[in-house]
């Protein structure tokens, strides 16, 4: 018994000996429970630590959900320490390291975790190297599921080329995923930017949320001195804050652990901090470390501090173009539809009454005629069947189509708080023509029969919307 008890007692100073050693030398302790402990107290921080043995610095769990790194360019650039990954080193030997950093980290990586690595293509010898898709391969052996590949064009660069070489203006950015069920927030990276003008005439086709995001993405690299006033960033590629938000917010969420193993200036850790997101990043530079601390986690900081306003007016942008869509479409819905219907036939309409209701995509539309008699038999039943299919399908509008006479009129409207409706005219249906208020309305259908304002394709659309969109210039329907 004396014996078992000096076992047990043995055993347990073995584990916190080992423990606290590696607490010293700030590796992970592998002992389950205790890892949780241990990232407790060591995340958001900066270690100078060789990327090889990632598993000495993080626990054998999965804790990471999100890898944004640019690794060094195999020979292309000294970093000035011993140990580098890259300089000096074969081709091969250097994706081995690669492979096998890259391999710790998928074990250490959530399910639904993601890894975003930015690289280049060189040339070496006279032969241009694939980079970016040799280090595929590599991550592709160890589990890593290519998603995507996006261009990321500078607009600064080497301003040379020469014989069999352009003037570089873009790097890789390749997107892997560990698993087929990874975070992706498409709507939390759509945007208005750059939109043409078309949204007006065709709402339908852009979606209320903002323009999916290409495959292309432009952010200028940051200028050396551009994070503080006095405080440079001397790192050959910093990468640029913007970038890294757009793939944060893609793909993480706020609390989440963002991992880089070769953290350089370290804009990837300080801009997560910035977007509430937890951290770890690693160097073999202490001098980078230093830089991060002193520069690049203050001033990316103070940054997005000062852009707190901005992002409102963005959401404010955002919120005015996803209404202006779903209005663009609530009135050319019922003009598409009196389009449609008039290749059978051109009902004698006097007018529709588009009556938008609370919720959002929901609309009452009523066709006017001057008495039963003039309404076309199975008028609304055939509207129906035009309706239900595409394109007037795609518009992601919930209607009721419906018949009225033009002396029935204030039953229609007579329950309804708008005391002004908005005319539309003809084919246009992004600009009132003019208003009429709720107590002539009557008066102005029976006027319409013989009145200028009558199509027989497009009779005038009446509605509770008011939209006025100037096609010179509609980025002013947007200004808020
Ligand atoms: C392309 S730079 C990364 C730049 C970084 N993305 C930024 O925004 O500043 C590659 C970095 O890898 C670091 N590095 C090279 N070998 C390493 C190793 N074995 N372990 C950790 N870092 C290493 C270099 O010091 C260099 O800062």
């Amino acid at each position: 018994m004396q014996e078992f008890g000096q076992l047990i007692q043995s055993l347990m100073l073995k584990f916190l000996g080992t423990y606290f050693a590696c607490l010293g030398e700030n590796l992970c302790p592998t002992f389950l429970g205790l890892s949780v402990r241990y990232l407790k107290t060591n995340i958001n921080k900066y270690y100078v630590h060789d990327a090889r043995t990632v598993s000495q610095l993080l626990p054998d769990r999965e804790l990471i959900n999100v890898t944004i790194t640019s690794p060094p360019y195999w020979n292309i650039k000294d970093y000035g320490c011993d140990k580098q990954i890259g300089f000096g080193q074969s081709y091969q030997s250097y994706l081995d390291d690669i492979q096998a950093v890259f391999s710790q980290i998928y074990k250490r990586t959530k399910k639904n975790g993601s890894l975003w690595l930015v690289s280049d293509t060189f040339k070496y010898e006279g032969e241009l190297r694939l980079l970016p898709f040799d280090i595929s391969e590599r991550l592709k052996s160890c589990g890593w599921i290519l998603q995507d590949i996006i261009i990321w064009q500078k607009d600064r660069t080497l301003p040379w080329s020469h014989q069999g070489k352009l003037r570089n203006i873009f790097e890789y950015i390749a997107f892997y995923s560990k698993s087929s069920k990874f975070k992706y927030h498409a709507s939390a990276i759509k945007d208005i930017a750059d939109i043409k003008n078309y949204w007006i005439n065709y709402p339908e086709r852009y979606s209320p949320e903002g323009k999916a995001p290409s495959r292309s993405w432009h952010f200028a690299i940051p200028k050396q001195g551009s994070w503080g006033k006095n405080n440079y960033v001397r790192h050959a590629c910093p990468l640029p804050p913007g970038l890294i938000e757009r793939i944060l917010k893609l793909t993480s969420d706020k609390g989440d652990l963002v991992f880089d193993p070769f953290a350089g200036s370290g804009s990837v850790l300080a801009t997560a901090k910035a977007l509430n997101r937890n951290y770890i990043g690693i160097d073999l530079n202490k001098n980078y470390k230093d830089m991060f601390l002193k520069s690049v986690l203050p001033s990316i900081k103070a940054q997005f501090n000062s852009r707190v306003n901005i992002a409102d007016e963005n959401a404010l942008t955002m919120k005015k173009f996803r209404d202006l869509i779903v209005q663009l479409r609530c009135l050319k819905f019922p003009k598409e539809l009196s389009r449609l219907y008039s290749k059978t036939g051109i009902p004698a309409c006097l007018g529709v009454l588009v009556i938008k209701i609370a919720r959002q995509n929901e609309l009452k539309i009523q066709f006017i005629f001057k008495n039963k008699k003039a309404t076309p038999p199975n008028f609304c039943k055939d509207l129906m069947a035009i309706a239900i299919k595409s394109p007037l399908s795609k518009y992601g509008i919930s209607a009721t189509i419906e018949t009225t006479e033009v002396n029935k009129i204030d039953r229609s409207i007579g329950h309804m708080k708008s005391k002004t409706f908005f005319l539309y005219k003809g084919s246009i249906f992004y600009r009132w023509h003019m208003t009429i208020s709720k107590a002539d309305l009557k008066g102005k259908l029976q006027d319409l029969s013989n009145d200028e304002l009558r199509s027989d394709r497009f009779p005038p659309i009446i509605s509770n919307i008011k939209l006025k969109i100037d096609t010179r210039n509609p980025s002013k329907s947007l200004e808020i």
